[in-house]
């Protein structure tokens, strides 16, 4: 699978190691251009490609790895979306601390600068250093939550990460699911491990899917 990739951070760094493991090809944008990535690229081999962000974007799907304060400038300049799924792992948080969402969630507010694309909220409670390991350790398989509200679109993301090795948890919807996983939530900076196969979905944690 092509995906494109707004921003070149720790986050977008840890999800290309494992898509390219994975066999997928990844196209990493940045503020100051494709040239700025030229090393980076290299480093990761030739499944790895830079571009613009508003090039990024015309891949299948997309990872959204930018700071928070960045969001509404890195979305607002982007071309139009088609349907494109736009997998958003940002977290709502700036240097005042956490950003208050009141009854929504940080990825409603993402879904509303980025009207026509597919949300699914992913990889936010987890901390990259421990993305990068194995995600399969001693036959145990390392979860990935995923929240969103098309269910299309989340069950090709849950398929992403199963390719990449993780077990894929279906927490809901973007407003329910994207606050269980969203930073200062009980499952932030939590790792947990399933024997596998697992259930994708556990009601158990919300009925809302
Ligand atoms: N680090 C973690 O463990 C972790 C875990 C889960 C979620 N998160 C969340 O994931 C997001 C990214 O975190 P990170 O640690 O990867 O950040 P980071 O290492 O600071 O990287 C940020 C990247 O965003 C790019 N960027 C900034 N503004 C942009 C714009 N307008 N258009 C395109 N690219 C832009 C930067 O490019 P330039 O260098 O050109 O400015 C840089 O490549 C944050 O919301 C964070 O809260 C982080």
């Amino acid at each position: 699978m092509n995906i494109g990739i707004i921003g070149a951070g720790q986050v977008a760094q840890a999800f290309a190691h494992r898509a390219i493991e994975a066999e997928h090809n990844v196209v990493f944008s940045n503020r100051r251009g494709p040239d700025s990535l030229a090393a980076l690229v290299e480093g990761f081999g030739p499944l790895a490609s830079s571009a613009t962000p508003s090039e990024a974007v015309e891949n299948p799907v997309v990872l959204l790895a930018v700071p928070w304060p960045k969001i509404d400038t890195a979305l607002r300049s982007l071309p139009t979306w088609y349907g494109q799924i736009l997998i958003d792992a940002t977290n709502g948080f700036e240097e005042n601390g956490l950003v208050d969402f009141g009854d929504g969630s940080s990825s409603e507010t993402v879904a509303a600068l980025a009207p026509g694309a597919r949300v699914v909220k992913a990889m936010n409670s987890l901390f990259m250093t421990n993305f990068v390991l194995d995600p399969v350790p001693d036959g145990f398989r390392r979860a990935v939550f995923v929240s969103g509200d098309d269910r299309a679109a989340k069950t090709e993301v849950a398929d992403l990460f199963e390719s990449f090795g993780f077990a894929p948890i279906d927490l809901g919807t973007l407003r329910k699911g994207g606050r269980m996983q969203a930073v200062g939530s009980t499952l932030a900076g939590h790792d947990f491990f399933l024997p596998w196969p697992a259930p994708r979905s556990f009601p158990a944690f919300n009925g809302e899917r």
